[in-house]
């Protein structure tokens, strides 16, 4: 089946152009927040989809009704998306969630002056590039990923689509030192503790959860159970976009899964990009268990 991808480049960096078009991105960097929204942040394969998940069981209590019922691209749709305008008009959601894989320094003007909560989500980037690298295959808007070894290479050049993994987590990782509005929280944070982190997100939501309810946000967030979810596993979309002969969007859900497909040299090489790369910035990852 032949893949759909189209490249749009917009402020010097690539997109899926079957997902956004310049109108769209262009409506994205002057989206008029509102004080209410909730704004999920991430580099692709971060653990958006988790993050969407758990914010939507904190602002129904626990209750899994709306996870299970209503798909997350329509209750938390992507902003640069060309549909975001029309799902937002024709759902009503309250309060809104709206999810973006944006660059901190292209949403800085429209967040500007802003009490929209915004919660950035980061994963170590070894596990990113093998999640981003087989999600790829199967999904049919994202180029042919070829060998794990362009890949890879590519990720660390900054050429995959959504830009610069290193810009973005460094981008918004600034902004968090000024933005109180903001809370930065990792995927391996969430694997390693997610009762303390669901406490976490629901305190900086403002909407505390009694430990019946947590637990049942807990429930229902976990891989298990979003991974019987048709309306966050990806099942709903067509083979045409996406290949389900090639993979599951639900693939392993691990902490430290780039261990299975990175070879030593391909480690030691990465290891040498991140020290130089990230030498700016305080933030440290956990690479496994
Ligand atoms: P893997 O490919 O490593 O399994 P995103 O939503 O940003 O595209 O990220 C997808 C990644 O998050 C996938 O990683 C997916 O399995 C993982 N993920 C989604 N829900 C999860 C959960 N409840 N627990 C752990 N990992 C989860």
């Amino acid at each position: 089946m032949a893949r759909l991808d189209v490249t749009e480049t917009f402020h010097g960096i690539t997109f899926p152009g079957h997902l956004h078009t310049q109108d769209s991105l262009q409506s994205a960097l002057r989206f008029p927040f509102q004080d209410t929204d909730i704004l999920i942040v991430s580099y692709p394969k971060s653990g958006t989809t988790w993050m969407q998940e758990i914010v939507t069981l904190i602002c129904n209590r626990g209750d899994p009704h709306v996870c299970q019922t209503v798909p997350n691209w329509t209750r938390a749709p992507w902003l640069e998306q060309h549909y975001c305008a029309m799902v937002l008009e024709k759902y009503p959601l309250n309060p809104r969630v709206i999810t973006t894989h944006l660059p901190q320094h292209l949403l800085e003007p429209a967040l500007q002056g802003s009490k929209a909560k915004v919660i950035y989500v980061s994963r170590n980037p070894k596990d990113v590039v093998v999640s981003y690298y087989h999600f790829c295959k199967m999904a049919k808007f994202f180029p042919d990923p070829g060998s794990f070894q362009d890949f890879l290479n590519q990720f660390l050049d900054g050429r995959s689509y959504y830009g610069s993994w290193f810009d973005h987590v460094k981008g918004w990782t600034r902004q968090t030192e000024t933005m109180s509005n903001l809370l930065h929280i990792t995927y391996e944070e969430m694997s390693l503790d997610p009762h303390c982190a669901v406490e976490k997100i629901s305190a900086f939501l403002q909407r505390p959860l009694v430990e019946e309810e947590l637990n049942s946000c807990l429930k229902h967030s976990s891989f298990s159970s979003m991974k019987n979810n048709t309306m966050v596993n990806c099942t709903l979309i067509s083979p045409e976009i996406m290949d389900h002969s090639k993979g599951c969007f639900m693939r392993k859900g691990e902490l430290g899964n780039w261990k299975s497909l990175f070879t030593d040299e391909q480690n030691q090489h990465f290891e040498s990009v991140f020290s130089s790369r990230m030498q700016d910035c305080s933030l440290k990852f956990v690479w496994d268990l």
